[in-house]
């Protein structure tokens, strides 16, 4: 059977960006089961034991509580689970004194919070909420504002041509290999065709985090058109606080901030939360009661209390941001060891997430064909041209990137580093033989 599509029918059987090329991973993998192979490539968080015990403890208080059945046998509000609003609220208002601030009028409420099946959920809902064709045909653009940025993005959008991303400028330290990305404010357009505005901070995949002067200059840009500027804030803190570096949580007007529990150790569990002026929740989550009535009320039940008792914060503190960023040290200590000194290749900053972007600048082939080589010395990673959704125009750079996962142990990364060390060197060198 052949069923014909309709346009949002073919654009959402689509897979892309990075899950297109999960399926040529998996593939790999399969192949060489029974081989040595360093899997660099994974998104998909570790399992740390103490944030397993974390959920295991909250689950093990739930079942033996009489709130369960109110939890699992009943329909709730499509805003989500009021305890778990409510534990947001609490924490947010008093962690970021946000009742002395005026982004809320005086603190958020729960009228300030939308709980949502994951995060990606809340930005399909958001992209075409606010981007895609107005009732008078008018095309309302999703921009964002520093490409390469989360693979997902491409996935959102019922409209693809609503899809712009901009070009990076691209700060480098040519001795010590290193390079950031930061916005280029004189290309950036935020203007009354733009429908809404995303980016991730700390970002998938480069660990990139905007600076708070950046992230403000953004949202001041957006405001006059009353555009909301979605800050996906997937590995920010307080949970999981995967940021390497220091950074603050901006809250304004027209600022969604955007989390997820995924990085906190409950992935399955599909928990995304959106808070912002409720003027921007109302319209997502009328969007949610359209699609999906409201997200799942057991993982909200739990995480209401781990967010509550002030553990799910302290375990991200205290165990999952030193867990990456060692990872992050480890891959960082072998590459400048075993990567050539005269060898043009550029480590982005480690400022967060759970990935390393590595750019080899004048790369002599495309960063499909360097995947390729590696699987061949049983190392993969994900070629990075997968990672500039809604970039449109042409740039050598977008053919010369690797994410890197840093969910492998730590001699999947040390070996995998020294063999991407050698492959970078012969094909550098074959091609200035050929030359
Ligand atoms: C930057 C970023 N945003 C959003 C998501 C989606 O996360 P979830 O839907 O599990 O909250 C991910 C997942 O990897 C991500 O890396």
């Amino acid at each position: 059977m052949k069923p014909a599509l309709t346009q949002f029918g073919a654009q959402m059987s689509n897979l892309t960006g990075v899950r297109a090329i999960m399926k040529d991973i998996n593939e790999t993998l399969k192949a060489g089961a029974g081989q040595e192979l360093s899997n660099l490539s994974a998104g998909n968080p570790l399992i740390l034991p103490e944030v397993e015990q974390l959920w295991r403890d909250c689950t093990a208080e739930l079942l033996a509580s009489s709130e369960y059945g109110e939890v699992v046998c009943r329909y709730g509000s499509s805003q989500g689970y009021a305890p778990l609003i409510d534990a947001v609220v609490n924490d947010f208002n008093q962690r970021y004194g946000l009742n002395l601030t005026d982004a809320f009028g005086g603190g958020l409420t729960e009228r300030n919070i939308l709980i949502t099946p994951g995060s990606q959920t809340l930005y399909f809902y958001a992209a075409n909420s606010f981007g895609g064709y107005t009732k008078s045909g008018e095309l309302k653009q999703i921009v964002l504002p520093l490409s390469p940025d989360y693979t997902g993005y491409g996935g959102v959008c019922l409209v693809p041509e609503a899809l712009v991303a901009y070009k990076p400028t691209l700060d480098i330290d040519a001795s010590a290999h290193r390079f950031k990305y930061r916005p280029d404010f004189s290309q950036l357009s935020i203007t009354e065709k733009t429908g809404c505005v995303i980016f991730s901070r700390p970002c998938n995949p480069t660990g990139n985090v905007l600076s708070d002067d950046e992230v403000r200059k953004i949202a001041a840009l957006a405001a006059p058109y009353d555009v909301p500027v979605l800050v996906d804030s997937a590995y920010a803190p307080p949970f999981p606080a995967l940021n390497f570096t220091d950074m603050s949580l901006i809250f304004g007007e027209n600022i969604l901030h955007c989390t997820s529990l995924s990085k906190a150790g409950l992935p399955g569990e599909r928990i995304g939360i959106a808070i912002g002026d409720e003027k921007l929740i109302q319209v997502l989550e009328s969007f949610q009661t359209n699609i999906g009535i409201h997200s799942s009320r057991y993982g909200q039940a739990i995480a209401a209390r781990a967010i509550n008792s002030g553990a799910l914060a302290d375990i991200a503190e205290k165990v999952i941001r030193p867990f990456y960023q060692n990872k992050f040290a480890v891959l960082e200590g072998t590459l400048d060891a075993a990567m050539p000194k005269n060898l043009p290749w550029f480590l982005h900053r480690g400022e967060g997430a759970i990935f390393a972007w590595l750019w080899l600048q004048d790369l002599p082939i495309t960063d499909w064909e360097f995947y390729q080589e590696l699987k061949k010395v049983g190392v993969i990673v994900v070629p990075g041209s997968t990672f500039f959704p809604g970039l449109k125009e042409e740039w050598q750079h977008k053919h010369q990137c690797l994410r890197i996962s840093l969910t492998g142990s730590d001699t999947e990364i040390v070996t995998g580093m020294q063999r991407l060390a050698k492959v970078a060197e012969q094909v550098y060198q074959s091609s200035a033989v050929s030359a």
